[in-house]
């Protein structure tokens, strides 16, 4: 690993005014250097924590109502305190598998800033009682590799990492795994498959949860890269002050990662539960609104997975229970934004491909159902769709998540929002997700549906014969080169990431 070398930043974050927890660090070039961090407050909170009691470090964690920033919200302290008592050895893993459509934030964390990572690990495993922990990066994400182990070596060299952390008796290893670049082991116990060297495939819960029964059969804490990235500052700071930023219900910033048709897409760390989604899409410190001559027509207020909002929603907060009750999540913090000159149906096919292509194949509804989405709406934009596609969509949907489907409230058709979370007949949530763009788009956009299976199809251009979608593009026609080899990068004799990164 070349230590020292450079490697320029990944463009993305949007520096503001706001105050910040957990991205105070970003501006720096060698942000990602000890030097840097230590010149920034860097380890003051873990001399912090060592000066307290594992419980009072738990405690400060709970009171501060750290909420997970994975996608389900759920308190750090609480799950904490869900490993059962004595029993050992028990495991942290962190959750840096980020690869939904969207979402590109704790890729900034580990880039940028992976000793506030490595410092909240370290934090985590000492209010928790553990001394070994594992961090599970996804495989596409050379820098964050690379930084990370960079940081790591440094860490364990200047005694923060490893045996009698800073002379006290507290000791912790962390392992850096390279993930293979598969969604699905972004779900918890699909990366705890992945992590034990088996297919990345979601286990059945409940009954057993990984706190209770997780890595290699011990109580393992899943959390993801920025809620421990929190940590440092919180016990820098204490609970009271982390409070005062945010929401009673959902105190502290959050990162939320914005792209689409906005004029200044990035990700930016904001006070959750007061900045509203319009402040982050119009504001003129955050997005600076949507692009000239167009107007919102809807937008993904959490990831690929969450069911879509509408202009008229904008003025909710950015807080996991009013957006809940609007019938869609926070989840991942990845907002997508479309405007006027979106196609309603292309958008719909391009998230159920992405599911389509992830599912793992365990569970019949998810297996067999996202592949039907794919190609019946790949046949409605071919112009090849039928007038009962449409509810056969919706009935394919209903068996994977049975029961109304989260969605937001349309008031020009007199329509109530259904809250969410979906329920499912599938092991995991990636079946269900595959819903949530086809319900958001057949209830508000129904006509557009309608417009292309009533127009007949013209010949030479979608019939069975006519070029895909790639093709017509010019550009992934069956003669064209792959996407690897045009950018010359992964061509069949080009090295693969891991040679490049350790050149
Ligand atoms: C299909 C799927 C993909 C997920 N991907 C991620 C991910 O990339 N990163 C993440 O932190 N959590 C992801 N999650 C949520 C994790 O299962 C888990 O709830 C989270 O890592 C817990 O961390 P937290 O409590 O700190 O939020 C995913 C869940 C599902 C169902
Ligand atoms: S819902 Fe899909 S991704 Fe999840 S376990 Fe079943 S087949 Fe796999």
């Amino acid at each position: 690993m070349a230590t020292g070398e450079y490697v320029p930043h990944a463009p993305g974050y949007v520096d503001t005014d706001d105050p910040k927890i957990v991205t105070s660090r970003f501006g720096y070039e060698d942000s990602y250097t000890l030097d840097r961090y230590l010149a920034t407050g860097g380890y003051e909170g873990l001399k912090a924590a060592l000066g307290r009691t594992s419980e009072a470090c738990h405690n400060i964690t709970r009171e501060a109502t750290v909420l997970g920033r994975g996608g389900a919200g759920f308190p750090a302290g609480i799950k904490w305190g869900f490993c059962p008592p004595d029993v050992w050895p028990r495991y942290l893993v962190v959750n840096g598998d980020e690869s939904e459509p969207g979402t590109y934030k704790d890729r900034l964390l580990m880039e940028r800033d992976p000793h506030q990572l490595i410092e909240g690990c370290l934090i985590a495993c000492y209010s928790i009682g553990l001394t070994q922990c594992f961090l599970y990066v996804r495989g596409e994400m050379a820098v964050a590799q690379q930084r990370l182990a960079d940081a790591l070596n440094e860490a364990y060299e200047a005694g923060y990492v490893g045996k009698n952390i800073l002379g006290t008796d507290f000791s912790v290893d962390i392992v850096l795994h390279w993930g293979a670049g598969a969604y699905i082991v972004g779900e918890e116990t699909a990366l705890i498959e992945s992590l034990e060297g088996n297919r990345g495939m979601p286990r059945l819960k409940p009954p057993f949860f990984p706190a209770a029964v997780g890595l290699y059969g011990q109580p393992t804490i899943v959390n993801n890269v920025e809620t421990l990235a929190n940590l440092p500052w919180l016990m820098s700071n204490g609970a009271e002050a982390y409070k005062q930023y945010g929401s009673e219900t959902s105190p502290g910033t959050r990162m939320f990662a914005v792209s689409g048709h906005v004029k200044r897409p990035g990700v930016y760390e904001v006070e959750q539960g007061v900045t509203t989604y319009e402040d982050l899409l119009y504001g003129d410190k955050y997005c600076q609104g949507i692009r000239d001559g167009h107007e919102l027509k809807m937008f993904i207020p959490g990831g690929g997975s969450a069911p879509w909002l509408f202009p008229e929603h904008v003025s909710l907060p950015l807080e996991a229970r009013p957006v809940g009750a609007a019938g869609t999540m926070l989840g991942s913090g990845a907002i997508v934004v479309m405007d006027d000159s979106t196609d309603a149906v292309k958008a719909c096919l391009r998230v159920v491909r992405f599911f389509a292509r992830e599912s793992c194949g365990k569970c019949a509804p998810c297996r067999e159902g996202t592949s039907w989405e794919e190609k019946i709406l790949q046949r409605i934009l071919d112009g090849n769709g039928r007038p009962e596609d449409l509810d056969l969509l919706l009935d394919i949907g209903d068996n994977i998540s049975p029961g109304p489907y989260p969605v937001a409230s349309d008031e020009s058709q007199g329509l109530e929002a259904v809250p969410f979370p979906p329920r499912q007949t599938t092991i995991c949530p990636l079946g269900p997700s595959s819903v949530a763009p086809i319900v958001s788009a057949l209830r508000r956009f129904r006509h557009e549906f309608e417009a292309k299976i009533a127009t007949p199809v013209e010949l030479g251009l979608r019939g069975p014969n006519a070029p895909s979608e790639a093709e017509e593009t010019g550009l992934r026609g069956p003669n064209a080169p792959s996407e690897a080899e045009e950018t010359g990068l992964r061509g069949p004799n080009a090295p693969s990431e891991a040679e490049e990164v350790a050149s």
